[in-house]
């Protein structure tokens, strides 16, 4: 393209002397000659379209095999009818679970409770399956092994558009769509008036980073979010889930936003968005479910313990190992940011 676009508008270079040449020497009228230059002109516009187009043809082709091959994708099975659920409470029974059929399982055999009300913590080394866990509650996939249940009901058996207003998820890296902050925000419950979705903005502690912007509520959110730091996305996410008052939430808390600053807010936001709910969070930061009624303990998808605090501390090697790693990096960013202070955990 930019070839042509340089040669191109250049016609004229050549057809300028070669019709003098042949006007000079008898064989071009000026009629004919002024005809070649104005068309020698107006030729470049179509050729450099033409150009371009082949170029948008590309796109088209790959936009084209991307949409296929998402079309072609299995559908989850849906029903129509919506069920009547007495409690809230979620059951995964003997959950196997695999991305790939080639890779193998990354969860085996999971037996996980979350009664109604609870707050259960799930931990665990990277890569253990943890956000894994949580998109099987979602029912991004299905289970290969196993049910998972809401109120003793099957998830299968319940229709997706109203597993939706059940759960509430908020992921540890959250899609924001290129619309206002305000809009994101009402995607949580789209019948929501303005007041409601600032008061949940507010409660989710948005709107001080908002305050900040020059177009504030009617800044758009870039492409995906994109001009947002990550902490900021997530407490647009935990406002849209405190918009939607999902009787289970799922909170998938992001590791790389680790300044205190931002945690702080983020625990006051998480507490306004979890107050009755049956909650399960994905934690990376030990401190913040210290009053957990369960922790979970997943290691290469399996559960390796489970119980509070107190108990994992004095029966598993593993979160004994986390939690001295957790006060040792806590100590260290106390200590390293305040000389001479001792770190309170
Ligand atoms: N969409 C996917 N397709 C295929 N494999 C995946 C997919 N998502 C995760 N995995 C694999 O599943 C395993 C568990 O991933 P998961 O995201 O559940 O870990 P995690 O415990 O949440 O880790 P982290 O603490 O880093 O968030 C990893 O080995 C990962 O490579
Ligand atoms: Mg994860």
């Amino acid at each position: 393209m930019n070839l042509g676009n340089a040669i191109l508008p250049s016609t004229l270079l050549g057809i300028l002397p070669v019709g003098i040449l042949l006007y000079t020497q008898g064989s071009l009228k000026p009629a004919e000659l002024t005809l070649c230059m104005i068309l020698s002109l107006s030729i470049i516009a179509p050729v450099t379209w033409f150009t371009v187009a082949v170029n948008d043809w590309k796109s088209v082709e790959y936009a084209i095999k991307d949409v296929n091959q998402l079309l072609g994708l299995p559908e989850l099975s849906d029903v129509s009818e919506n069920v009547s659920l007495h409690t809230f409470e979620v059951e995964l029974k003997g959950v196997s679970f695999a991305y790939n059929e080639a890779d193998g399982d990354i969860l085996h055999g999971i037996d996980l409770k979350l009664p109604e009300g609870s707050f259960t913590a799930l931990v665990g080394p990277s890569g253990g399956g943890k956000s894994t866990v949580a998109r099987l509650i979602a029912r991004f996939w299905d289970v290969r092994e196993g049910t998972v249940s809401i109120g003793g009901t099957d998830l299968g058996k319940i229709p997706l558009s109203q597993l939706s207003q059940l759960v509430s998820f908020v992921a540890q890296d959250n899609f924001l769509f290129n619309c206002s902050l305000l809009e994101n925000i009402r995607l949580g419950r789209p019948a929501a008036s303005d007041d409601e979705v600032l008061a949940a903005a507010r409660a989710a502690q948005c709107e001080e980073f908002i305050a900040r912007l020059e177009h504030g509520w009617e800044t758009p959110a870039g492409e995906a979010g994109g001009k947002l730091s990550g902490g900021e996305r997530q407490r647009i996410a935990i406002a849209r889930a405190i918009l939607k008052d999902a009787p289970i939430v799922i909170l998938d808390e992001a590791t790389a936003f680790t300044d205190p600053e931002n945690e702080d807010k983020l625990q006051h936001s998480i507490v306004a968005l979890t107050k009755g709910k049956t909650l399960l969070v994905i934690a990376h930061r030990l401190s913040t479910i210290k009053n957990a009624d369960q922790i979970v303990l997943l290691d290469k998808g399996k559960i390796a313990a489970k119980g509070t605090q107190k108990e994992l501390l004095e029966t598993s090697p593993l979160y004994r190992d986390m939690w001295q790693a957790h006060i040792g990096a806590r100590s260290w960013a106390a200590n390293s940011g305040r000389k001479g202070e001792t770190a309170h955990v």
